[in-house]
């Protein structure tokens, strides 16, 4: 019985080793629990009826009346078309105040007369995904917020700017994936004195940054478009701003001086662009800033310390940039970020003593003079976020020193044992069974 239990003990030994051996896996991701669906409001019949014209106005637009519109769900089954419908309380009649539709089918079409029925009270429109709809020649003016998300396809030119402009009582305008063709923004911000959050993203909108801008905007995202020219300081007067986003356009020159002054700033990303020139110390100025992205420029200069007295900061990318010098970030500053970015900045390097290499920054090592050690460390995958309080680091540390020959002679001895181990297991397998 003894010799009988041994291989399969030697055997138990090796399982165990190789398992332990194999990476841990990831925990599986918590199971999402579903969003529970609104419950339908029972019609109270208090409520009073909605106008007929604006039923009518909406059965023309293929959304179901024969329940009461105005607390019509979408569907729940997946990519069939929808509608979202608002109303208000009115008496004797209801009025719609919203509408939004998601999936649009192709037989959809939005008729002027449509519109003018519910033009009086409709103060905002959506469009989601409804790329075959044409879109209708004119807008009721009398909408707050208009959304249009990859809507509008079949047009090659998309909206036009003179189409938008006409809607001069905006507060919210939201054009993402949808084309936009006009000379340039100011065409379409010039009367829409009351707009506070603009969204035009994705949308090969060319031209310059306005040289004025309605002082009341809170929210920009102007991102992946074809803008150029510089931040002109009408972006820089805006004080109720708290998100700047102007990322992936051609914008060039400097990043301004005033920009310091939006003091309500919590996101500024200004990735992917032709920006040069030193990072501005007024940015020092920016108490809430929590998202701070200047990846993929042509910034250089040193990297400022003060970045790291930035008490809010929890995103910071700097990748892809002409930054030089060392970098004057310490462990715990870089430990309690989110996310950090430096690589690709080849004249940009770290203070060992400081930083140690298990962090993958991304940059090279500081010589005594605080220059950059040569060989620069392998270009790392700046779109990667590296995980830095992670125990299990510490093997990638010996990758790090250039011990490659010690990791081919590991392999090979791990192998052989493998093999020693099966082969002593067959002999004894063999002798057990004969
Ligand atoms: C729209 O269609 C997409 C898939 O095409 C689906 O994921 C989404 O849930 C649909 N939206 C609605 C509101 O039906
Ligand atoms: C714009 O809004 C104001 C107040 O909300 C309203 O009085 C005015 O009629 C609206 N303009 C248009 C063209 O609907
Ligand atoms: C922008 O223009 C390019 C080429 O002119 C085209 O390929 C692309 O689809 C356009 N993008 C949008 C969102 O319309
Ligand atoms: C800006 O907003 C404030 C309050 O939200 C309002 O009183 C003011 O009239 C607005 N200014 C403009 C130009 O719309
Ligand atoms: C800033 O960006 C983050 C991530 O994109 C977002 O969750 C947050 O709401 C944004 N804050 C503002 C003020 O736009
Ligand atoms: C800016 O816009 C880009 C592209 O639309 C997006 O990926 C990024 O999250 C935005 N950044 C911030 C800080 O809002
Ligand atoms: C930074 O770049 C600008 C032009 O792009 C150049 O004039 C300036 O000398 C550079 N500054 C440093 C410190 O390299
Ligand atoms: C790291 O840097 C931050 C900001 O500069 C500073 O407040 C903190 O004391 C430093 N921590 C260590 C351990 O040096
Ligand atoms: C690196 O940090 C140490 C300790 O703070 C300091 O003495 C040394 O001068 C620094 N080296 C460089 C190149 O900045």
């Amino acid at each position: 019985m003894k010799t009988s239990s041994l291989p399969l003990l030697l055997l138990l030994l090796h399982l165990s080793a190789t398992i332990s051996a194999a990476p841990s896996l990831s925990p599986t991701p918590a199971p999402t629990t579903s969003p529970i669906p609104p419950l339908k409001k029972p019609p109270s019949s208090s409520t009073s009826p909605l106008d007929p014209k604006q039923l009518k106005a909406l059965e023309s637009l293929n959304i179901p009346t024969v329940k009461d519109p105005c607390n019509h769900r979408p569907t729940t089954s997946k990519s069939a078309s929808s509608s979202v419908v608002t109303c208000d309380t009115s008496s004797p009649f209801r009025l719609v105040t919203s509408i939004s539709f998601t999936n649009c089918s192709s037989d959809l079409s939005i008729s002027s007369t449509a519109l003018r029925a519910l033009s009086p009270s409709l103060t905002s429109l959506s469009f989601l995904n409804c790329p075959s709809l044409s879109p209708p020649p004119r807008l009721p003016e009398s909408l707050h917020s208009f959304t249009a998300v990859s809507s509008f396809l079949r047009r090659r030119n998309g909206l036009s700017g003179v189409f938008l402009a006409r809607l001069v009582n905006l507060t919210d305008l939201t054009v993402s994936s949808v084309p936009v063709s006009t000379s340039g923004l100011f065409v379409i911000l010039g009367n829409m004195r009351k707009i506070v959050s603009l969204t035009i993203s994705h949308a090969n909108l060319s031209g310059n940054i306005p040289k004025s801008l309605h002082s009341n905007l809170t929210f920009i995202d102007l991102s992946d478009n074809l803008l150029k020219g510089s931040i002109p300081t009408s972006v820089t007067l805006l004080s109720n701003l708290k998100s700047l986003n102007l990322s992936k356009n051609s914008i060039s020159g400097d990043i301004p001086d005033g920009i310091g002054d939006l003091i309500s700033l919590k996101n500024l990303s200004l990735a992917s662009n032709k920006l040069s020139g030193p990072i501005p110390d007024s940015i020092s100025s920016i108490p809430q800033l929590t998202h701070l992205d200047l990846s993929g420029n042509q910034l250089n200069g040193t990297v400022p310390r003060f970045i790291s007295q930035m008490k809010h900061l929890t995103h910071l990318n700097l990748a892809n940039n002409d930054f030089r010098g060392v970098l004057p970030f310490n462990a715990s500053f870089i430990k309690n970020l989110e996310v950090f970015k430096i690589g690709g900045n080849s004249d940009l390097c770290y203070n060992h003593t400081v930083l140690s290499s298990k962090m993958k920054l991304g940059i090279a090592k500081c010589d005594k003079h605080g220059l950059p050690l040569s060989p620069p460390p392998q270009k790392e995958d700046s779109n990667s976020d590296y995980d830095y309080g992670n125990e299990d680091d510490t093997s990638e540390k010996k990758k790090e020193e250039h011990h490659g020959p010690n990791k081919v002679v590991l392999g090979v001895a791990i192998g052989l044992s493998s093999l020693v181990f099966l082969i002593i297991f067959m002999i004894l397998l063999a002798k057990w069974c004969g």
